[in-house]
């Protein structure tokens, strides 16, 4: 234990991560006030929050009793939506700030079936195969490759054996690639889809928000909503903004 602690402390790309981090949680700090506001309060962003939040429900099939974790939860807004739709679930994230909302939004709808834990998805605070599912939304893309790769093993560590992981990343073919050049928009290529479950099992690829059916749900929000649905799975699941990947431990 001690010399694995050790190991840990000399490892350069371990002190890396924990220097970025940081460098997240100081962002998120700032931003934890505003960062619902920002995003999800305009008639785009609550579509994109609820159609997801919809799909989610349904890829999870939650059933009583299980454990679901949702990582780096944020101001709980994946994790709220959940729990309203009946689904228990752990909410865990690095920024108190952020955290700070997550726990005052589920207390304002008297929610019980919700916690919240502050902890870095590195080491994450949960014995080995703890959950049946776990979600993570608007997270991986914020990440360096290589972090990506110790946060999911991870994800498996506390993940049972035959339980799922559902995960959100931008797609690279989404406006034709034309994302894809941007620096500051990090995707997920196949050849990273591979390396990073190896040792899991894909189970499927759902796209989330096909470019323009917000403007779509602008004029008919049900023509929206299930269009949004329709048009989920292959090929059109890699031409939306955003992938959810479905693994298997
Ligand atoms: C873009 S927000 C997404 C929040 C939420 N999942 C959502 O969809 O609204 C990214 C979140 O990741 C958290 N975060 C960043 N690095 C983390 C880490 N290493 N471990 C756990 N959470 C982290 C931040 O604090 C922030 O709340």
């Amino acid at each position: 234990m001690k010399n694995h602690a050790m190991n840990r402390a000399v490892d350069p790309k371990r002190v890396g991560m924990e220097s970025y981090s940081s460098v997240k949680q100081a962002d998120y700090t700032k931003e934890a006030a505003v960062y619902d506001l920002k995003r999800f309060s305009h008639e785009a962003g609550r579509f994109y929050a609820e159609l997801t939040n919809q799909i989610l429900f349904d890829l999870l099939q939650a059933k009583k009793g299980e454990r679901i974790l949702d990582l780096a939860t944020g101001t709980g807004r994946v994790s709220v939506g959940l729990a309203e739709k009946g689904v228990s679930i752990f909410g865990v994230d690095l920024t108190w700030k952020m955290v700070e909302q997550a726990k005052g939004k589920a207390a304002g709808k008297g929610l019980q079936n919700i916690s919240f834990h502050l902890a870095n998805a590195l080491q994450l605070p949960y014995k080995d195969n703890t959950f049946d599912k776990i979600v993570s939304i608007r997270f991986f893309h914020i990440l360096p490759f290589e972090m990506q790769k110790a946060i999911l093993q991870e994800v498996r560590r506390v993940l049972k054996p035959g339980g799922i992981f559902v995960v959100e990343f931008n797609s690279p073919f989404a406006g034709l690639f034309l994302w894809a050049l941007r620096r500051d928009h990090l995707v997920i290529w196949p050849r990273q889809v591979r390396e990073l479950f190896r040792g899991m099992t894909l189970v499927k690829k759902v796209g989330v928000m096909m470019p323009g059916l917000a403007r779509i749900a602008k004029m008919n929000l049900d023509l929206g909503y299930s269009l949004g649905r329709r048009f989920d799975r292959f090929p059109f699941n890699h031409l939306c903004n955003q992938i959810l990947i479905v693994a298997r431990k």
